[in-house]
């Protein structure tokens, strides 16, 4: 069904959806991100003045626009989804020519100021192409990735590759050996290039093939003109450029991240552009920070941290990379545990790329409920024992909490697990959550009582009736303790004030007592609790 989505068949889903709005009057590109910040739609600009390229932002700032983007009912099931492309990925097919290539220039025609590369906060460098799926030859296979590119001149930008990724490493083995790195950016593509591009796949793992999984068919590739490297063909805009071998020596940024927040000055390789193609009626995709790399990082997770459980033995119900964690940095787990899995849980989950604070629970708790979340750290956690801190772990340069570092170097920070699972050797009744007495019989809506019993309940108990109903529950309780509850379902023709009492005239008689979870006993009997002698 998908084999030939490309980036319009996208728009056109997420419109049929009423999730994308047409803006058909002119707008100044200055404004594009502050508009779709306060849009409840992506939006698609097709009159942007002195541009001849509509841009579209806004795409995959939600779940639902995520996961019709993907072609599933409900955004947790991008997950299946991913990890069967991971498991069962496909490989490219290499097609003639595309679409894309119906306009090229080349050489000194490259001008990226045509493109209407929006900008986007007050701090930033200068307006960033954000939404580049950027393939380079890694080996015998392809690496794909997105990255950010500041336009610095009209054929040259800088790349953002301060974060140790595959691609950062490939191309410090280029600088290594002072030869340019051909990469292409392929803009506008559908979400299963983009969402393979953002799984952070370990070296050597072909993203495209993995997209090519997404889609159920092979990722049509077409080689670039003036580079030995593919681009996807059918994409609205593709750049062919090369990394130079200038090192991470030139300032850049900076940049609004995934964070919510403004990174520093970062020091970026710069990127020379050879040739710009693009359909005849190219639309230019602004992705907008922060939200749209956060809904596209959040699926990527739940496949890596799932593969990390499996391979710990531990049985996860639910996971979830929380949207307060940046889609990054938290997760909590649900477990059907075993005796010591929530701690085998933390340090599958904490050995995750970048996942900082993990939080276990058992399965009764609803991970994706905060409230649920925090009242199982309340009540089943200590933290002298179930806090643990990893120091010194490898850590994220855009986590701002993290000690300043002398550039070059990667800095370290620390992982935290709690285990807000019941702890082992802890009686099961202090969990035993509050249900009300009847909740399975009355019901409000549809509450009323019938008139006999309305006349049994008013009318006053003889003391006789008192008596005869004492006896009784105390023939019951001595054969089998039994909760209150319990006993006034064993007499259920009884008005409430009879049983009340009745009881009254037990604890007068000296007759009741409890055992150790609270039932009613007969007192001195073999049930009943004994005062624990103080220490
Ligand atoms: C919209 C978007 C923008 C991104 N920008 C950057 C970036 O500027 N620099 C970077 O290092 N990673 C960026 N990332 C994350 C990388 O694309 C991601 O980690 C990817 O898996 C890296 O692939 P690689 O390990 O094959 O290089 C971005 C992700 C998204 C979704």
């Amino acid at each position: 069904m998908y084999e030939r989505e490309i980036f319009r068949d996208l728009l056109e889903r997420l419109r049929a959806a009423g999730e994308l709005d047409d803006v058909r009057d002119p707008v100044d590109s200055r404004h594009i991100a502050t508009l779709v910040d306060q849009a409840d739609k992506a939006l698609l600009f097709h009159r942007v003045v002195g541009y001849d390229i509509p841009v579209v932002s806004g795409l995959i700032r939600s779940s639902r626009r995520v996961a019709i983007g993907m072609g599933v009912e409900r955004y947790a099931d991008i997950e299946e989804k991913l990890t069967r492309a991971i498991t069962t990925p496909i490989p490219p097919v290499y097609v003639e020519t595309s679409a894309t290539r119906e306009i090229t220039h080349v050489g000194d025609n490259v001008d990226l100021f045509n493109l209407p590369v929006p900008m986007s906060s007050i701090l930033d460098g200068g307006p960033v192409i954000t939404a580049g799926v950027t393939i380079v030859r890694d080996g015998d296979g392809l690496n794909a990735g997105i990255y950010r590119f500041l336009l610095k001149e009209k054929n040259l930008t800088g790349i953002d590759i301060v974060t140790p990724n595959n691609l950062r490493a490939i191309a410090q083995r280029a600088y290594a050996e002072g030869r340019p790195l051909p990469v292409s950016i392929s803009i506008g593509t559908h979400l299963f290039e983009f969402m393979a591009a953002g799984y952070r796949a370990p070296m050597g793992v072909d993203e495209i093939c993995i997209a090519g999984g997404l889609r159920g068919a092979p990722v049509p590739l077409s080689m670039c003109e003036t580079i030995d490297v593919p681009y996807i063909a059918g994409a609205e805009i593709v750049l062919e450029a090369e990394i130079l071998p200038t090192g991470w020596t030139w300032p850049e940024g900076r940049f609004g991240e995934f964070t919510r927040l403004m990174g520093g000055l970062h020091w970026n390789p710069l990127v020379r552009i050879k040739a710009i193609s693009h359909r005849r009626d190219p639309i230019y995709y602004a992705l907008h920070m922060p939200w749209e790399v956060t809904w596209l990082m959040i699926p990527t997770r739940w496949s890596q941290l799932r593969s990390a459980f499996k391979a710990a033995g531990v049985q996860v119900k639910d996971i979830n990379v929380t949207l307060g964690g940046a889609g990054s940095w938290h997760v909590v787990i649900s477990i059907r545990k075993q005796s010591g899995e929530g701690k085998n849980a933390l340090m599958a989950a904490l050995s995750v790329g970048d996942i900082k604070h993990a939080v276990v629970v058992d399965d009764d708790i609803d991970v994706y409920n905060g409230l649920d979340v925090e009242w199982a750290i309340a009540t089943r956690v200590q933290g002298d024992r179930d806090v643990f801190v990893i120091p010194g772990a490898r850590a994220k340069p855009l986590d701002p909490s993290l000690p300043v570092v002398p550039a070059g170097v990667g800095p370290t920070g620390a992982k935290v697990g709690i285990d807000a699972t019941i702890p082992e050797g802890i009686p099961r009744e202090r969990y035993e959550r509050i249900a009300y007495a009847y909740a399975d019989r009355a019901k409000y809506g549809s509450y009323k009582l019938d008139e006999k019993a309305v006349r049994a309940g008013d009318r006053k108990p003889t003391e006789k009736e008192v008596a005869e109903l004492a006896a009784r529950i105390l023939e019951l309780i001595a054969e089998k303790p039994l909760y209150y509850a319990e006993v006034i379902d064993a007499f259920s023709d009884a008005p409430q004030q009879a049983i009340t009492r009745a009881f009254g005239k037990l604890h007068a008689d000296e007759k009741l007592w409890q055992d150790p979870q609270g039932r009613m006993c007969v007192r001195g009997s073999r049930f009943a609790a004994v005062l624990p002698a103080r220490g």
